[in-house]
């Protein structure tokens, strides 16, 4: 553990106060730094987080919401802004609104010591990422909670319509279909949002293909969100292959 990493553990645990039975062990395994951002804010005041650091996090008690990872952040002056999973803030900590798409979304439920999580591709993908519990065991199943990752390059399958570049042309993530096609089928929106019209596509399918744990579309339950009890901790690793 680097000092820096010490250093933000201690932070984190003062700016948090509230005690908390879960923590959230954030690994960035990517060969770049990435910025951590979660909606609502969890007042990470350190979002910044290079190659090979490791941060630990104790979560609020009660909390629902999602969970990034931010690429090539930089300030212009004083904007802050990111070539992925940017906030549209302007500030290093995001202030609630969604970010800019695509960007791999985890999303978490916690209600003290059980927690619902899940990797969801509705909104795309920016880099790959693992959720794997410590310990605790599975509500309305059997045995240990399921890791749930997306750890494919999903730049291999992604369409030529859903690509997105940065302003030099280079690749930086896949667009869902939703958000890249703005259809109503694919967002299961309008006359799309019954569960029987509601059904997985072309587009869903290629992500799936290379992601089985990760939601696809928006009523993917397969595997369901799973709720985990009284696990420790939770790894959640950028890049982690
Ligand atoms: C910084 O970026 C913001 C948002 O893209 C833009 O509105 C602003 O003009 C930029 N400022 C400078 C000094 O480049
Ligand atoms: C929804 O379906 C109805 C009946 O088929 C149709 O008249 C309407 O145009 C559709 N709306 C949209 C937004 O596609
Ligand atoms: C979770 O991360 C910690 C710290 O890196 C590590 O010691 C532990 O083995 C990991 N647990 C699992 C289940 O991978």
């Amino acid at each position: 553990m680097g000092s820096k990493t010490l250093i933000n553990l201690l932070l984190l645990l003062l700016i948090t106060g509230a005690h908390s039975e879960v923590t959230f062990n954030f690994e960035n395994r990517c060969t770049y730094t990435v910025w951590l951002a979660a909606s609502p804010s969890i007042g990470d005041a350190d979002p910044e987080s290079g190659s090979g650091t490791l941060e630990l996090f104790s979560m609020p008690d009660q909390w629902s919401g999602s969970i990034w990872a931010r690429t090539n952040c930089a300030y212009n002056v004083s904007y802050f802004s990111c070539e992925t999973g940017d906030c549209g803030s302007g500030t290093i900590d995001c202030q609630s609104p969604p970010p800019t798409y695509p960007v791999t979304l985890l999303n978490f439920d916690i209600k003290q010591s059980v927690v619902s999580y899940e990797v969801s591709l509705n909104h795309g993908h920016n880099l790959p990422v693992r959720i794997q519990p410590e310990g605790g065991s599975l509500l309305g199943g059997t045995g240990l909670c399921p890791v749930v990752d997306c750890i494919e390059d999903v730049s291999n399958v992604c369409p030529g319509n859903l690509v997105a570049t940065n302003k030099d042309g280079r690749y930086v993530g896949c667009y869902s279909a939703c958000d890249g096609l703005k259809d109503p089928r694919y967002c299961c929106t309008g006359n799309y949002s019954s569960p029987q019209a509601c059904q997985s596509n072309e587009y869903s399918q290629k992500f799936k293909q290379l992601c089985k744990l990760a939601h696809t579309y928006p009523r993917d339950n397969d595997p369901p969100v799973y709720r985990c009890s009284r696990a420790t901790s939770y790894n959640i690793t950028f890049c982690p292959s």
